[in-house]
């Protein structure tokens, strides 16, 4: 059986591949330092996919640990998540998050060297493209500046990646640029637990109909879309993990065109964010609390994926559609209620 190493395993994007990991038959082990999860995820992977994964909690920071896990266990490749990923937080206290998403992954990189192990899955975002001048965005699109620190992160991370595939000629690595993960297991027993107020728009939404929060704030009714309010290709966290399955088969099969590859997961439609509310509407038969807001500081008018390359090439497509995203990600906030 081949064992994948899931840094950021316990994560919100990182649980959800787990179970699909373990599902097609890989056996899991995470790293995770539960800064941002809990350890009963754990329980929830097993119950989902009927098997525990090995689990170790520290900081990849600690390169001493890492080349240690390395050791002690017989890796055939990595996916790694582990990553902080606040962009507010990013431009406060910048450093945090460059010691730590970079730092991990210069430690994960180093000790794959030195255990040969050849194939590395990275977490990017579509941040890396910012506000494209076309749309959709393919994987040719130029990456612009990044507004954030988090989006440096995330874009330095992928250089590193192709710094140490020249000087590795034995590594291969694929950098998955995902567009808006939201959603929930279909069981409702897996899902996003942001902690505080959440920034993103799905977690929002479900914490409002359910009375945490007073209501929404749709950021933005004068931008140039269907309606006003922003569009986004949001994707459904089951998809994307079935995408991470499909990327760690093209490593360990030897599939790759190159030794460093860069695919967009979405599913290649914008939804606004009116729109993503009246899915949420009609699909749970809820009603939301909402009212109109200036733009948020730093958002982007509109993107979506060209899907054609992971179509094609990593031979995977998304699903799932809008209404089972905002459907499942009710049914997990309230199975969160039914836990209190
Ligand atoms: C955000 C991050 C991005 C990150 C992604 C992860 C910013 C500027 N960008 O993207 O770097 O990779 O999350 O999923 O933080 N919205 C509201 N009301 C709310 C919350 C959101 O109207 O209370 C709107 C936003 O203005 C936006 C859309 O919903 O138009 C989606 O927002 P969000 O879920 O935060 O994602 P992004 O901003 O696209």
């Amino acid at each position: 059986m081949k064992k994948i190493l899931v840094t950021g395993g316990t994560g919100y994007i990182g649980s959800h591949t787990a179970i699909e990991l373990i599902k097609n038959g890989y056996e899991v082990l995470i790293i995770d330092d539960l800064s941002n999860s809990t350890i009963d995820v754990l329980d929830r992977i097993e119950k989902l996919s009927g098997k525990r994964p090995v689990f170790e909690q520290f900081k990849l920071r600690d390169s001493a640990k890492v080349d240690d896990f390395f050791e002690d266990y017989d890796i055939d490749a990595v996916i790694h998540f582990a990553a902080y990923k606040a962009v507010g937080e990013s431009v406060q206290f910048p450093m945090k998050y460059y010691k730590n998403n970079l730092v991990s992954l210069a430690n994960v990189l180093d000790a794959m060297k030195e255990n040969n192990v050849s194939g590395i899955v990275f977490s990017s975002s579509c941040t890396v493209y910012g506000q494209p001048d076309v749309l959709p965005v393919t994987e040719d699109t130029p990456i612009k500046p990044a507004e954030s620190p988090y989006g440096r992160t995330k874009q330095i991370g992928e250089e590193m990646l192709q710094d140490q595939t020249v000087a590795d000629t034995n590594l291969k690595a694929i950098a998955l640029r995902y567009f808006n993960p939201v959603g929930a297991h279909e069981s409702g027993e897996n899902g996003e637990s942001p902690t505080g107020v959440p920034n993103n728009l799905m977690p929002f939404i479900t914490q409002t109909a359910i009375g945490m929060r007073d209501e929404l704030k749709v950021f933005g009714t004068d931008y140039n879309t269907v309606d006003g309010t922003a569009v986004r290709d949001y994707i459904h966290v089951v998809d994307l993990a079935k995408a991470h399955v499909k990327a760690v088969e093209r490593l360990i099969e030897s599939k790759s065109d190159k030794q460093y590859e860069v695919f967009n997961l979405g599913t290649g439609n914008g939804f606004s964010v009116k729109q993503v509310i009246d899915s949420f509407v009609k699909s749970t038969g809820v009603e939301l609390n909402y009212s109109y807001a200036p733009r948020r500081d730093g958002d982007i008018e509109q993107t979506y994926a060209s899907t054609t390359k992971a179509n094609d090439v990593l031979g995977w497509k998304a699903e799932k559609t809008l209404d089972e995203m905002t459907s499942s990600a009710w049914k997990w906030e309230q199975y969160l209620l039914s836990l209190k």
